[in-house]
C-alpha cells in the first residue's frame, strides 16, 4: 500500500515539435498580407507543422519513449497514461493504446486511462485526471504519463496562420519539482460556437475568429475573478498580479497573450488591487465605468492597459512565449510548451516561485490553476528537465520550408485525411535519430509507424 503522497505535480517533462517550419514573414508576403501582420499583428515568428510521415501518434510515441529513456523511467512503473487531443485519427480508437505499444513490450499493460477532448483544453483535463489519481485512494504507487498533442491546421485563409504542432510529454507523481497548489483553481465552463469541427471528413475546424477572442478573454476574467475570491477565503488576504512569479496561458498567437496579461491588470485595477499604483488608477479611471461587453470592444482600453502592462508583461510573461512564437498554436500543447519555455528561460531561479497557469479551450472550457516550483532531485531536478527538453537546440536545428512546398504538403495531407490503403514516402531524412513516423495506413486503415535508428541501431517498426 502506497503512502499518502506529498506534493503531487509533474516530475519530468519532455517535448517534441516537427523539425519542419515556415517562417510567417515569408507567408505573410506569400499571402499578400500587409507586412506585420501575422509578426506583429499576431506577433507570431515561425510556424511549425507536420509533413505527411508525422502525426499526433507519432509525435507523442516520440515524446513518451524519450522521457522514459532520457529520465531512466522504467515503462513498467507507470499506473496511469493519459492523453489530451483535439486531433481526430480515429473516432474510437484512443490515441493512448496506441502509446501501450511501448509499454506492452515491457509486459506492463496494468495502465488506467484513456483520451480527453475539448479544443485546447484536453490536456489539462488529462493532466488534472493524472494528479487526481495520484493524490487517490485508487493510486498503486506507480506514476502518471501525460500526453498533449495535436497538429493545428487550418484551411486557408486568415486562421492559417495561427497553426502549430507539437507533443508534450509529462511524468506525475509525488516529491515533485513543480507542484499543485490545488486548491488556487477556478474554471468557467459554457457553450458556444467560436470553434468546433463538426465536418468529420476534414481536419480543419470551422472558427469564428472574432467570437472566439472575446470567449478567450470573458473566460480569463471569469477564473481569474474566481481564483482570486478562492484564494481570499483560503489566506485571508487579496490576491494579486504580484502574487505570482509568472504567467503562463494557452497561447493561440502572442498577441492574444499580451491582450490577457492586461486584461488581469485591469481586473486588479477593478477590484483596487495593491499591484495597481496610484498613477495607474488614474490613467484607467477613464475605463472603470465600462459594462464587460463595452470593455471588450474597447479599443483604448486595450491600448492604454497594454502599455501599462508592458514592464511587468516583460518579467512575468516574455519568458513563457519563445516556444509559442516559434511553433505557433500546438492546441492542447500550447500551454504547456508555454510553460516549457518558462523553464528553458528561468530553471535556475524558479524555486520557491509560483506560476498561474490559464488554460483555455473553444466550445467552451477554461481553468485557471497555481503551481509552485521546487529544485527538485535529480533526474527530476528542474535543471534536469530543461537539459533533457534541450529547446534551444531542437529550434535551431529546424528546417525552413517555403509557403508553396507547405501548401502542397497541406494538399497531399487533405487527401489523406480519413484515406486507407497507401505508403507514405517513409523519407525520415529530417527527423532526429529516434523519432517515431508513419510508414503505411493499410487497407483496413490500420496505421504502422517506425522510429528513425539512432547511429549503428536497429530501425524498429510498430
Ligand atoms: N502590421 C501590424 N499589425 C497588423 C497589420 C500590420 N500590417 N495588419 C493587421 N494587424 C493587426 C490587427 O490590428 C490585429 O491586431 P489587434 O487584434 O490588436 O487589433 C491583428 O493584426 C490581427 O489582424 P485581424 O485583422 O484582426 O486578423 P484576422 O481577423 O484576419 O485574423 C484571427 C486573426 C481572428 C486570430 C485568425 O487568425 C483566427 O481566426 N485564428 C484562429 C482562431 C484563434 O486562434 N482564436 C483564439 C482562441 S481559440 C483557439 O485557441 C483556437
Amino acid at each position: 500500500m502506497a503512502s499518502q503522497p506529498k506534493n503531487v505535480g509533474i516530475l519530468a517533462m519532455e517535448i517534441y515539435f516537427p523539425p519542419t517550419c515556415l517562417q510567417q514573414e515569408v507567408l505573410e508576403a506569400h499571402d499578400g498580407a500587409s507586412k506585420g501582420k501575422y509578426t506583429i499583428g499576431l506577433g507570431q515568428d515561425c510556424m511549425g507543422f507536420c509533413t505527411e510521415v508525422e502525426d499526433v501518434i507519432s509525435m507523442s510515441l516520440t515524446a513518451v519513449n524519450s522521457l522514459l529513456e532520457k529520465y531512466s523511467v522504467d515503462p513498467k512503473q507507470i499506473g496511469r497514461l493519459e492523453v489530451g487531443s483535439e486531433t481526430v485519427i480515429d473516432k474510437s480508437k484512443s490515441i493512448k493504446t496506441f502509446l501501450m505499444q511501448i509499454f506492452e513490450k515491457h509486459g506492463n499493460t496494468d495502465i488506467e486511462g484513456v483520451d480527453s477532448t475539448n479544443a485546447c483544453y484536453g490536456g489539462t483535463a488529462a493532466l488534472f485526471n493524472c494528479v487526481n489519481w495520484v493524490e487517490s485512494a485508487s493510486w498503486d504507487g506507480r506514476y502518471g504519463l501525460v500526453v498533449c498533442t495535436d497538429s493545428a491546421v487550418y484551411a486557408e485563409g486568415p486562421a492559417r496562420p495561427t497553426g502549430g504542432a507539437a507533443a508534450v510529454a509529462m511524468l506525475v507523481g509525488p516529491d515533485a519539482p513543480i507542484v499543485f497548489e490545488s486548491k488556487i483553481r477556478a474554471s468557467h465552463m459554457s457553450h458556444v460556437y467560436d470553434f468546433y469541427k463538426p465536418i468529420l471528413d476534414s481536419e480543419y475546424p470551422v472558427v469564428d475568429g472574432k467570437l472566439s477572442q472575446t470567449c478567450y478573454l470573458m473566460a480569463l476574467d471569469a477564473c481569474y475573478k474566481s481564483l482570486c475570491n478562492k484564494y481570499e477565503k483560503l489566506e485571508g488576504k487579496q490576491f494579486s498580479m504580484t502574487d505570482a512569479a509568472y504567467f503562463v496561458f494557452h497561447s493561440p498567437y502572442n498577441k492574444l497573450v499580451q491582450k490577457s496579461f492586461s486584461r488581469l491588470l485591469f481586473n486588479d485595477f477593478l477590484r483596487n488591487a495593491s499591484s495597481i499604483d496610484e498613477s495607474a488608477k488614474k490613467i484607467l479611471a477613464p475605463f472603470e465605468s465600462l459594462t464587460g461587453d463595452e470593455s471588450y470592444q474597447s479599443r483604448d482600453l486595450e491600448k492604454t492597459s497594454q502599455q501599462l502592462a508592458k514592464p511587468l508583461y516583460d518579467e512575468k510573461v516574455q519568458p513563457t512565449t519563445l516556444i509559442p512564437k516559434q511553433v505557433g498554436n500546438m492546441y492542447t500543447a500550447s500551454l504547456y510548451a508555454a510553460f516549457a519555455s518558462l523553464l528553458h528561460n528561468k530553471h535556475n531561479t524558479l524555486a520557491g516561485q509560483r506560476v498561474i497557469m490559464f488554460s483555455y479551450g473553444s466550445g467552451l472550457t477554461a481553468t485557471m490553476f497555481s503551481l509552485k516550483f521546487n529544485e527538485g532531485q535529480h533526474p527530476f531536478s528542474l535543471s534536469n528537465i530543461a537539459s533533457v527538453m534541450n529547446v534551444a537546440e531542437k529550434l535551431e536545428s529546424r528546417h525552413e520550408f517555403t509557403p508553396e512546398k507547405f501548401i502542397e504538403i497541406l494538399k497531399l495531407m487533405e487527401h489523406r485525411y480519413g484515406a486507407k490503403d497507401f505508403v507514405t514516402s517513409k523519407d525520415c531524412s529530417l527527423l532526429a535519430p529516434g523519432t517515431y513516423y508513419l510508414t503505411e495506413v493499410d487497407s483496413k486503415y490500420r496505421r504502422f509507424y517506425a522510429k528513425k535508428a539512432h547511429e549503428n541501431g536497429q530501425v524498429n517498426g510498430h
